[in-house]
């Protein structure tokens, strides 16, 4: 089975097929979401809400994501890992963009890093790229900019800010990112964008006219409970058959009902009548 490369999603791209992106953090939804057949695989800075439990996206580490990172490469064979680069990781300089971009490939099996933001970044991702290391961009909402951006809302509806939007895709893709995040973006600028890129557009609440799409994972499962976004579909409840497993057990062991016969080990009489 041959792994999916950057060249694999360009075909894609070029022959109108749909690409599809999902995020996992783990060894187990790796190798499930892998053996589905999914292209990508996006070890996303969403670990931060969606598995570490903190407020944003903010905190995430290197150390944190190399870490899920590994157990994600150790899961896939055969969709392209793509490693999110976390809040601070490449903002401060291009070389420091490099070094830790270089973590990724180095430590883990990550063919490529992802990087928020437009034209202010560019630097930055030409001296990845120089180095043999693809780069997905990611534009729209770009929740590492949240206190920026003054929530996480829908981006690019005023003409500015569309415009700007526009001119951030092409500055990425002079740029030589592979392809595109976007995120929270009204589906006619998606459309615009993604019919006027030579590279392919991926969406989250980005509408259908773009290339491919990605979920959280655990927002396709309904593992979190709670509010979900306007642009997930949930695919499953997990959280209730969660939940609902957990009870059966709790009940099962409190009445002694579980562990039964068949799930214990037996001794024979002989050794049994020594002791
Ligand atoms: O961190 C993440 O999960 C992401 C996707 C939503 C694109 O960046
Ligand atoms: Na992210």
């Amino acid at each position: 089975q041959q792994r999916i490369t950057t060249s694999t999603i360009k075909q894609k791209k070029d022959k109108q097929m749909p690409i599809t992106m999902l995020t996992a953090y783990d060894y187990t939804m790796a190798k499930i979401i892998d053996g589905a057949g999914i292209d990508m695989l996006l070890v996303g800075d969403s670990l931060g809400n969606v598995v570490l439990g903190y407020e944003s996206t903010l905190p995430v580490t290197m150390d944190e994501m190399i870490h899920h990172v590994k157990a994600v490469s150790r899961g896939a064979k055969r969709a392209m890992i793509v490693a999110d680069m976390p809040f601070m990781s490449y903002q401060v300089s291009a070389a420091e963009a490099l070094r830790n971009a270089g973590r990724f490939l180095k430590e883990t099996a990550a063919q490529a890093v992802k990087i928020e933001g437009g034209q202010e970044m560019v630097a930055a991702i030409k001296s990845l790229v120089q180095a043999g290391i693809p780069v997905m961009g990611h534009l729209g909402l770009t929740p590492q900019s949240v206190h920026q951006l003054g929530g996480y809302k829908v981006q690019g509806k005023s003409e500015q800010a569309a415009k700007k939007l526009l001119e951030d895709a092409k500055a990425l893709e002079t740029g030589g990112v592979f392809a595109l995040v976007l995120e929270c973006v009204p589906s006619p600028l998606a459309r615009i964008i993604t019919e006027s890129a030579g590279i392919p557009t991926i969406g989250i609440g980005a509408g259908p006219y773009c290339d491919g799409q990605v979920l959280v994972i655990n927002d396709l499962l309904g593992i979190n409970p709670g509010n979900t976004p306007k642009f997930v579909k949930q695919y499953a409840n997990l959280h209730e058959h969660i939940a609902a497993a957990v009870t059966a057990y709790k009940k099962d062991v409190n009445e002694r009902v579980f562990p039964g016969p068949e799930h214990s080990f037996t001794l024979d009489d002989i050794v049994l009548r020594k002791l």
